[in-house]
């Protein structure tokens, strides 16, 4: 059963190996092409998260065939029939659901999908998903709280992002993936998801160039087929255990790494004294006695990723000096901070820069978790905190984190309850 809270006594040194689970960022939009990939095939190493469930049901109720088998596999049967109609319920409860939009697009040429509605680190418009249906050939009407896409075809074309935006790289690849000639996407979002996304399409036969650049040259192909695939590992899930190691002053090593993926985090967690020890596969944190101030500025990939700012922050609050830690992606990713002062942090909040003072000691405290990375950073927090801290809103972690009380446990964490 998945708890809504979580206690636990800080002040231990973690050790110990642990191993990664698949990126829920890699897994979401690959179980949305499972739209457009035809057959029976399975997907290997997709984490075991409520977001991935939510996926899940939506591919069910959009008429393919979608189960989710404990040896975190999930079995696909697409017999080409896809429905038109996402249900409200699953894309309010998750904002990437809105993925399944240019599959059902590209697929039946109708599509009509709930707007996500905003979420709390930020407004997140769909704007240049927008945009790039629209270049491909789409109309669309936005009525009632639906989004409405018709297009007779689809037809390749030359799309400029005027922001690398994940989602919109995604969408907007899967569309072109079925369109009829050649789509350009400039400006393209460069992340390991979208290179994963790519590739999986590869694999059932689509034509794509230039996977991990800006620029993506995709030539559409008429069907797809799906050949069996595995997630890529989650490196916003390595990087939270690797400052896990790092807080607690510990000795951990971390497993079903791809160090190119994290090479951002790798480059301030050794600027801010973090000994790391890198292999292929795998990569050994140890903890200094003393953290040093790092400044940090989040950006698209291969800059340092938003989703491990929270984390860091965690981790700079122990530091010798001043860091100064600028949000440039989301506008309201800060709500982490004031949770964080509660335990005794010194922290400064300027718009999109946080100042942080470093403290040698956080106290142990009840806080509650407003987002998905902010609750990470709280239980970091926590786990190096002196006394017992308990985190409310344990569900926005669900979200994010496979079995992450297990494999916190797994290398000595004191979780009571
Ligand atoms: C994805 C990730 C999320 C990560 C984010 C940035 C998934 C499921 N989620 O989210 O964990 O934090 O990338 O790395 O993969 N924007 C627009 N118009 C649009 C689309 C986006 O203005 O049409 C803006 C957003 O408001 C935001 C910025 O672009 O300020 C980045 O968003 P985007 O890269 O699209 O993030 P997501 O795909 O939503």
């Amino acid at each position: 059963m998945l708890l809504h809270r979580m206690k636990l006594r800080g002040g231990k040194p973690l050790h110990g190996t642990v191993r990664s689970s698949g990126a829920k960022n890699a897994a979401l939009p690959l179980l949305a092409a499972c739209l457009m990939q035809q057959g029976h095939y399975e997907l290997d190493n997709v984490p075991n998260l409520t977001d991935v469930m939510t996926m899940i049901r939506m591919l069910n109720s959009l008429g393919i065939r979608a189960e989710y088998h404990e040896n975190n596999k999930v079995k696909i049967w697409n017999k080409g029939r896809v429905k038109h109609i996402a249900p409200y319920e699953l894309v309010t409860a998750m904002r990437a659901s809105f993925f399944v939009a240019g599959p059902i697009l590209a697929m039946t040429g109708y599509a009509k999908v709930p707007l996500p509605g905003g979420c709390a680190i930020g407004s997140r418009p769909l704007d240049l998903h927008f945009q790039g249906f629209k270049k491909l050939g789409a109309t669309i009407t936005i009525e009632h709280g639906f989004v409405e896409m018709k297009a007779k075809k689809l037809v390749g074309d030359r799309i400029y992002l005027d922001f690398p935006s994940v989602g919109a790289t995604e969408n907007i690849m899967m569309a072109a993936a079925l369109a009829e000639g050649e789509t350009l996407i400039e400006n393209a979002a460069q992340e390991p998801e979208i290179v994963d996304l790519g590739e999986f399409l590869i694999s059932g036969g689509a034509k794509i160039e230039g996977l991990g650049s800006s620029t993506i040259r995709i030539m559409g192909v008429k069907t797809l087929m799906g050949q069996n695939y595995s997630v890529i590992p989650d490196r916003i899930e390595v990087g939270t255990l690797m400052i896990a190691g790092a807080i607690t002053k510990g000795d951990v090593t971390v497993e079903g790494v791809v160090p190119d993926h994290i090479e951002p985090l790798i480059r301030k967690m050794k600027e801010a004294g973090v000994h790391l020890t890198i292999q292929e596969n795998s990569i050994r944190v140890i903890g200094p006695d003393r953290i040093q101030a790092v400044d940090i500025e989040t950006l698209p990939f291969p800059g340092f990723p938003t989703d491990m700012q929270a984390q860091m922050m965690s981790l700079l609050t122990f530091a010798e000096g001043t860091s100064i830690v600028k949000e440039t992606i989301f506008e309201n990713r800060f709500m982490h901070a004031h949770e964080l002062m509660r335990m005794g942090a010194k922290i400064k909040l300027d718009r999109n820069h946080a100042i942080l003072t470093g403290v040698t000691e956080l106290s142990g405290a009840e806080v509650k978790i407003t987002d998905l990375r902010a609750g990470a950073a709280l239980v970091l927090a926590g786990l190096a905190a002196k006394g017992e801290t308990e985190v409310y809103g344990l569900e926005h972690l669900w979200r994010g984190y496979d079995r992450i009380t297990q494999k916190l446990q797994l290398l000595g964490a004191e979780i009571i309850e």
